[in-house]
């Protein structure tokens, strides 16, 4: 899926680990779109999965990558979105189940709780890992409203 784009945003917890798995984007090919935060100064993480989600809803974005401390704030806040399915990851085996079951289009990560090489390999599983599709889980896709 390397016709996507790809927005990438962390809050400064997740700022540092976010230009690293930029860097992974861009020499995999893919487009990404780098929503912030800028620096290392506080911000707050509601804000930042705020812009994510208002991005893959207008269109300038297919899919989301969010990082926070832990990956868990970052994500309850973006799944309070219509559309959203954000799936906080720890490893290469959640990142795959969150698409082949749940068709998340936005991978939480969190950046206190985890190496860059288990980071990577949920970024790029997910990023390459189909919806299984089937009756299952698009009825229970549904049912998320
Ligand atoms: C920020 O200190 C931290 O609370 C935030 O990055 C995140 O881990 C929240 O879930």
């Amino acid at each position: 899926m390397s016709s996507t784009i790809v927005a990438i945003a962390a809050d400064h917890a997740g700022f540092a680990l976010k230009g690293e798995l930029a860097a992974v984007l861009a020499e995999q090919g893919y487009q990404s779109l780098d929503l912030g935060t800028h620096g290392p100064e506080s911000v707050d993480y509601p804000d930042i999965a705020e812009r994510l989600a208002l991005a893959l809803r207008d269109g300038r974005a297919g899919r989301g990558v969010l990082i926070c401390g832990t990956g868990i704030g970052i994500g309850i806040a973006a799944n309070r979105f219509p559309g959203i399915r954000a799936a906080t990851c720890a490893n290469a085996t959640m990142a795959r189940l969150a698409r082949a079951h749940n068709d998340a289009n936005v991978l939480s990560l969190g950046a206190r709780v985890m190496g860059f090489e288990a980071a990577r390999d949920c970024l790029l599983t997910f990023l390459t890992t189909p919806f299984d599709g089937g009756d299952r889980h698009q009825r229970r896709i549904d049912k998320l409203g």
